[in-house]
């Protein structure tokens, strides 16, 4: 089992859209994470904690943002509930397999944090 975390301030992901704008959200989260987090009141926070659980699924794989990687290949979807939950895309799909990768997220005032355990790594 390997385990990666993360804690991302909320102020510094709004700067990044403020100053780049959508350019930048493209870049980072998939169509349906950036339609997720615009459909909460709170948006940045909730972008914040995906900005969180990519760098820790990343911390878990022991791995940077090497190349042949975007941070697009990990998604972060919500299920009917709210409990989120990874998709890999791309070269970390094939990369993982089937092996079973459970996240958690939690957000207070100022930030995000993502936690995220990988089995049979
Ligand atoms: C799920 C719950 C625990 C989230 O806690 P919270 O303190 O409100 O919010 P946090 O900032 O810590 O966490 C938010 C994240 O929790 C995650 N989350 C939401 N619902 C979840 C669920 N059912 N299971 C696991 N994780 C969940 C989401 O990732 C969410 O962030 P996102 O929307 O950006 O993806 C809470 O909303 C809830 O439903 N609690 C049930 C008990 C309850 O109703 N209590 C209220 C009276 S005390």
């Amino acid at each position: 089992m390997n385990i990666g975390i993360d804690i991302v301030e909320v102020k510094r992901i709004e700067n990044l859209y403020r100053k780049f704008g959508e350019k930048f959200l493209h870049r980072i989260f998939t169509d349906e994470e950036i339609n997720y987090c615009f459909s909460r009141k709170n948006s940045f926070h909730s972008f914040a904690g995906r900005f969180a659980i990519k760098e820790a699924v990343l911390k878990a794989l022991g791995i940077g943002m090497t190349s042949g990687f975007s941070f697009k290949d990990i998604e972060v979807v919500n299920l009917e509930k709210g409990k989120p939950v990874v998709i890999l895309n791309g070269k970390l799909k094939e990369m993982l397999g089937n092996r079973k990768i459970e996240i958690s997220i939690s957000h207070s005032d100022n930030y995000a944090i993502g936690v995220c355990i990988i089995h049979n790594l």
